[in-house]
């Protein structure tokens, strides 16, 4: 298959140019494909003519969303329409990748694809209206994640790792509970299903979940690290953005439809400590 990535420079992008052996790869920088100029995404798409495109740019910046809330919707809405557009023309399936981030964290056990979704923050609404505009392509998949992170990127492991080098105490939210989910596996989840041509709404985290304190306390642990850790509350730390307090997602439709790459939460971290580099 020929496969056009968006969003080449961010941390899921570079796990697909990693994982996604035997396809043809096409990663356009940003200069070339920005998402936010509609002319850009149809002429790309046009001469690349792609069998798949997966989305995985965005404006991933929760807490800037929320002062930024016209840029986050045209990157993380609008353009997922002219993608949406673009795919339709060429025939091509679109996956677009979304978040845990379209619920309101009210919910008490795993939230499946067809719960009532209401996010709290500009990021989760511009990316719920994401999730509408990439099914106007007949072909098409909304893969939701959580937590993101690997050995690369901008993520919640490198912070932490670069603040216990530096020596800094570290208070971390002990109240809200997800999945971290490694890009890796999400990749290579990905890469199946698009090869299987699966279709519709997915939820696609590693198993198992979490706080980010209890995040944070196994990332020392695998690295041996004795960090000055301690639990915090949201309220205690507040941010531009609200977050859900329990977003973990329900794997259990994904799992009906084919091979199940995504491992559990812990054993992926451990996989990204011992193999930084695939
Ligand atoms: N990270 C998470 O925890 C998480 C959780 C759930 C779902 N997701 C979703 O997963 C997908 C991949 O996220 P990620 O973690 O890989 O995020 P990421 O590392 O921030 O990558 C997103 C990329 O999109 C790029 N981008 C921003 N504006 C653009 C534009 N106008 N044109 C082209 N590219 C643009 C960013 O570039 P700059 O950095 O230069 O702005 C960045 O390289 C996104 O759809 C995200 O919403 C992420």
């Amino acid at each position: 298959m020929r496969v056009l990535v968006t969003g080449a420079s961010g941390q899921l992008a570079h796990a697909i140019r990693l994982v996604w052996a035997g396809h043809e790869l096409v990663l356009p920088e940003e200069s070339v494909l920005d998402l936010s100029k509609e002319a850009a995404i149809r002429s790309v798409v046009t001469e690349v003519r792609p069998d798949v495109v997966v989305n995985c740019g965005a404006f991933t910046q929760v807490d800037r969303c929320e002062s930024e809330a016209e840029l986050a919707h045209k990157i993380n809405a609008t353009a997922v329409g002219w993608l949406a557009e673009a795919c339709e023309a060429q025939k091509a399936m679109l996956i677009q990748v979304s978040t845990d981030y379209v619920f309101d964290g009210t919910g008490t056990r795993p939230y499946r694809e067809d719960d009532p979704t209401n996010p709290v923050s500009v990021y989760g609404r511009t990316k719920l209206e994401g999730e509408r505009q990439a099914a106007r392509c007949s072909r098409h998949l909304i893969a939701r994640t959580s937590w993101l992170y690997d050995a690369w990127g901008k993520n919640f492991l490198n912070t932490m790792l670069n603040a216990a080098a530096q020596g800094r105490s570290l208070r971390v939210v002990d109240d809200q509970r997800g999945a971290p989910t490694t890009c890796r596996a999400l990749a290579r989840q990905l890469k199946v299903a698009a090869e299987q041509g699966w279709q519709g709404l997915l939820h696609t985290t590693c198993a198992g979940e979490t706080t980010w304190h209890g995040f944070a306390q196994a990332i020392f642990e695998a690295r041996g690290i004795a960090a000055d850790l301690s639990p915090c509350t949201t309220a205690d730390y507040p941010t531009p953005a609200k977050r859900p307090a329990y977003s973990v997602l329900d794997g259990s439709r994904r799992r009906g439809l084919g091979p199940d790459l995504m491992p559990d939460w812990h054993g992926a971290l451990l996989e990204v400590i011992q193999q930084p580099v695939l």
